[in-house]
């Protein structure tokens, strides 16, 4: 040593090193604060009509709208990997879509038939269905359009109705995904009423008007229906949050918890850790995030460019979820981490 570095070692004289924690493996593992298991985990599947038909969705790789033969399958492969829960969405035919989103009362339509064919095949999986109109209508809103407005209260009325249709076809949790005020305790007293008492509820209670919907809406064929109407400007700003917003977040959790949510849920998911973390801490509930379409497809298209790892992107982004509070996360990964899981 000369004496500048002798000079140096003194002074610097570092009693806290919190490198030493990281030094190997077995220490890292040691000192892990949060960890990521197949009990974490929410598949969500496109369902489509037909028969073993399988269509890829082109801005989601990796992804298919699943005819309900194949759903069945895969329902069967997600409770073998141990996933907790899948949660269902229809790829409505155009023709069934009308102003009204009839088709959401149907109770033969895709998500209910789904619903039993899983219920009857594998009863041991969770079925989450979700509570809105905008796989079913013409103008792809999530409630009813009448004059450039979505209506409040006449959604909910409908929305109801949906929400009684798919327990009785076997959902166990019933997912309102559609922000009109008021609707989780008009749905929990019309299950109740129904007779569905045990049927949870998991509010997407902060669910933000955003950009990363856009491969779901063509996964589910929405972003036609909405991109053709002028009416509120094809936008959901009217009923879904504004991403500059957080304290409104608490507020509507808030109401959802009041009203009788089970579950709430946080919607995107990365670009929203804070929320999600704010809610956790705030009211303790089984608090899940959804890591949506467009955060799936950027992960993926990044990784097939070569720009990024995809494995270890997937996983950091889950491992965020976790850190940042959630209890589950919905996850289009979902299969491929549980298989990833179980090797490990
Ligand atoms: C429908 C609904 C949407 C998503 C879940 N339920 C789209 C939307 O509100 O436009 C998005 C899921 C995703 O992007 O993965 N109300």
């Amino acid at each position: 040593m000369n004496s500048i570095q002798r000079l140096n070692a003194a002074s610097l004289d570092i009693a806290r090193r919190p490198r030493r924690n990281r030094k190997a493996d077995w220490s890292r593992r040691l000192v892990r604060e949060n960890t990521l298991s197949v009990d974490d985990l929410i598949w969500p599947i496109f369902i489509t009509g037909g028969k073993k038909t399988r269509t890829p969705i082109g801005s989601m790789p990796g992804v298919f709208r699943l005819s309900i033969d194949l759903a069945v399958e895969e329902a069967k492969n997600a409770a073998e990997l141990g996933i907790p829960a899948i949660a269902l969405f229809p790829y409505t035919p155009p023709a069934l879509r009308d102003e009204h989103g009839s088709e959401a009362l149907n109770a033969q339509n895709l998500v209910c038939s789904a619903c039993r064919a899983i219920k009857h095949a594998v009863p041991e999986i969770g079925l989450i269905t979700d509570v809105a109109l905008d796989p079913y209508t013409s103008h792809g809103h999530d409630g009813l359009l009448r004059g450039g407005e979505i209506l409040n209260d006449e959604t909910i009325a409908i929305l109801c109705q949906q929400a009684v249709t798919q327990a009785a076809a076997g959902a166990d949790i019933i997912a309102p995904s559609d922000m009109m005020d008021g609707r989780v305790g008009a749905i929990r007293a019309a299950l109740d009423i129904a007779g569905f008492q045990k049927v949870q509820i998991l509010a997407y209670s902060a669910k933000y008007a955003s950009a990363f919907y856009g491969p779901f809406r063509e996964a589910v064929g929405a972003n036609k229906t909405l991109g053709s109407n002028t009416a509120a400007a094809g936008d959901k700003k009217t009923y879904q949050m504004d991403p500059a917003n957080g304290a409104e977040a608490l507020m509507e959790a808030e109401l959802d918890i009041a009203e009788g949510a089970d579950m709430i849920m946080v919607k995107p998911g990365m670009p929203y850790l804070d929320i999600l973390y704010r809610l956790k801490t705030s009211f303790g509930l089984p608090t899940y995030a959804y890591q949506v379409s467009g955060e799936y497809a950027m992960i993926m298209a990044a990784a097939e460019n070569g720009w990024i790892d995809g494995e270890k992107a997937m996983l950091e982004s889950l491992i965020a979820f976790k850190r940042a509070g959630a209890d589950g996360i919905l996850t289009y990964f979902a299969p491929v981490v549980a298989k990833l899981l179980k090797k490990s």
